[in-house]
């Protein structure tokens, strides 16, 4: 399989919010994510040794707005802006600007060709003034973005076939797991295909299993719609809990996770479409789980 580019990790996502006080709130105190700064129209929060994870964004309708993938070094940058150029992606370097607002070195943007999602590909990132300081789960780091896709074979072609992305697990036709290479996480994004462009859920990997239960009651007890779990996945072993954040996104709390080597990685396991395959501990999603907001196109 080729690779033309090395990825160091999922960087971060952008939500637009229709209620950015609440959701910043539900995010700061039933997520325990903190808070790196904030204006009137946005907070950048973490849940790393990172600046920021996870960006939201005040906006009249509720979406995913963006995602961030951080390249190996700046050389890796240079060669993703040739390769993006060369697709006919239009890539657009940041300016000075925009890069020290987003603290990288330097950043481009160009818009999935699939679903017209803003992604970001950047390098050169400072780590944090000061270590992130849980109020309660103790999360290590943003894990993963699933998306809902109507076309998932041209979605393929393009994380997996044009940006060199692995392909760890699928259920033919329906659904991807896939290795931002040579990232060793089983995935950091996955596609699944559905009716309309949305996101299905958001992923935080949290250090301890107790993080988990903890989670769980304190969701509960804060009315928290939880949707699907505890349970474990049968794909990456995980074990995993979800929830809707106030504009019916799916997040997820995760605990552990297969990881792949760089180089003869076990092939992609063909699984079969059964919810065995999403509990191997016999938990059924609730019909909101996984039918978030719908993508934003990205627009000029
Ligand atoms: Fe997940």
């Amino acid at each position: 399989m080729a690779h033309p580019l090395r990825f160091a990790r999922l960087g971060y996502c952008r939500l637009r919010c229709p209620d950015l006080a609440k959701s910043l709130s539900f995010y700061r105190d039933l997520v325990g994510l903190g808070v790196a700064r904030q204006d009137d129209d946005s907070a950048w929060l973490r849940c790393s040794d990172k600046p920021y994870d996870l960006i939201l964004e005040a906006g009249a309708t509720a979406g995913l707005s963006g995602v961030g993938f951080e390249l190996e070094n700046d050389g890796e940058l240079d060669k993703g802006f040739t390769h993006l150029a060369a697709l006919g992606l239009a890539p657009a370097w940041a300016t000075a600007e925009q890069n020290a607002a987003q603290q990288v070195a330097r950043s481009l943007r160009f818009a999935d060709p699939v679903t017209g999602l803003e992604i970001d590909f950047y390098a050169g990132q400072a780590k944090a003034g000061t270590p992130y300081q849980t109020p309660h789960t103790k999360i290590a780091r943003l894990g993963h973005v699933v998306m809902n896709v109507t076309d998932l074979p041209a979605a393929h072609d393009f994380w997996v076939g044009q940006l060199g992305f692995a392909v760890s697990d699928r259920v033919e036709g329906l659904a991807e797991w896939l290795r931002c290479w040579p990232n060793p996480l089983h995935h950091s994004l996955a596609l699944l295909q559905h009716s309309a462009n949305t996101l299905h859920h958001i992923n935080f990997m949290v250090t301890d299993i107790d993080d988990i239960g903890g989670a769980m009651n304190r969701l509960k007890a804060a009315d928290v719609p939880i949707v699907f779990g505890p349970g474990r996945h049968l794909p990456s072993t995980s074990i995993f809990l979800y929830f809707l954040d106030p504009d019916g996104n799916s997040m997820e709390f995760s605990f552990g996770m297969e990881e792949f080597a760089e180089q003869d990685a076990r092939a992609a396991r063909e699984l079969e479409h059964k919810a065995e395959v999403m509990d191997i501990w016999g938990s059924r999603p609730d019909p909101r789980f996984g039918k978030g907001s719908p993508i934003v196109a990205h627009h000029g």
